[in-house]
């Protein structure tokens, strides 16, 4: 009897260290839904959490607005969750809150836009874009493509569409946009504003654009969502877009892609959301307490358009046509 009673008290204290070990609560903080990166960005990362054995995935999804993170953020300390994923919708005001989960101990792992904060909060590891980098080549590549063609001496009009204002992305980009601009005086900015990363406001400014800017020669958009926005607008305006107006984009969905194989945008500057794997690593190196860099990981990343072959110093453009089929976003 005292056997089975040692047997049975042994197979509880296994089952609840079971459950304990199955509840590894990692929490992630998603800024909302605004494009299709966003969506492929959501997916990668609860595929992986949800795939692996042992951890529980808590998600929000904040709906662009920061308030709403701050407050998964206060939540997710409540829950006693014992990581969290953290992208904010901007840049600033995050100090407070993040210096909140920095008391509680609570691992944080940054992930694709970074908070200015960054040097004065504890965080595990951080992955993101070179979001400069890639506002550098998105000019660099009309730039480059303008001469391709002949007309690297002509007065070329570029209008800048830009993200969510005050965005890591928005900013760095526009940075970017700015700065590979230098290398190329003829091209000169008519107008700059934002269509906040999404493909209906996108269409919106570029009907706008066209309504009051007599000649638009070279459309820069902060992201593909509002390119393809803006396409709508361009053929609405009885123009041909890819043609009269050269069209780059950033982020290289699939959509994008498309569109550059249809000759309907000419390219796009890969911004990968696929962070599921770099995650995963990370959160496995802290279970096992095994310590991480704090440097801020860039993906590779390329860039694609209708014929490739324009360098653009750090990547060569591949033809879009050519590796269309291996999209997976
Ligand atoms: O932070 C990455 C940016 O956010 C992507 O370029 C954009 O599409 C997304 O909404």
């Amino acid at each position: 009897m005292k056997k089975l009673l040692a047997l049975a008290l042994a197979v509880v204290m296994l089952m609840s260290v079971a459950s304990a070990l199955a509840e590894y609560k990692v929490a992630f903080s998603q800024i909302g839904q605004e494009s299709d990166w966003r969506t492929a960005n959501t997916d990668s990362i609860k595929a992986a959490i949800e795939g692996h054995e042992g951890w529980e995935l808590i998600y929000d999804d904040a709906q662009q607005k920061q308030e709403n993170q701050i407050k998964a953020l206060r939540n997710f300390i409540t829950q006693g969750v014992d990581v969290i994923l953290f992208t904010g919708v901007v840049s600033t005001g995050w100090e407070e809150v993040l210096k909140e989960v920095n008391d509680e101990e609570i691992p944080l792992i940054l992930v694709d836009r970074m908070p200015d904060c960054m040097d004065q909060i504890e965080y595990a590891a951080a992955f993101g874009g070179d979001f400069v980098e890639e506002g550098r080549r998105q000019t660099a590549w009309a730039g480059e493509y303008l001469k391709s063609i002949g007309r690297g001496e002509e007065e070329i009009n570029v209008v800048i569409m830009e993200g969510t204002t005050g965005a890591d992305a928005q900013v760095g980009r526009t940075k970017g946009n700015l700065a590979g601009l230098e290398a190329y005086p003829n091209l000169k900015v008519v107008a700059q504003q934002s269509g906040n990363f999404t493909r209906a406001e996108g269409q919106a400014l570029m009907e706008s654009w066209l309504k009051s800017i007599d000649k638009i020669d070279v459309l820069i958009a902060q992201n593909d969502d509002m390119a393809l926005g803006a396409i709508d607008a361009i053929k609405a305006a009885g123009k041909v877009p890819g043609k009269d107006i050269i069209i780059v984009g950033c982020d290289s969905v699939k959509a994008a892609f498309d569109a550059i194989v249809a000759g309907e945008m000419n390219a796009t500057i890969e911004c990968t959301p696929l962070y599921g794997p770099f995650v995963v690593n990370a959160v496995e190196k802290l279970q096992a307490g095994e310590a991480m860099s704090k440097t801020l990981v860039h993906p590779e990343e390329g860039v694609y358009d209708m014929d490739g072959g324009i360098d653009l110093g750090t990547v060569v453009s591949v033809k879009a046509a050519d590796v269309i089929d291996e999209r997976q976003y």
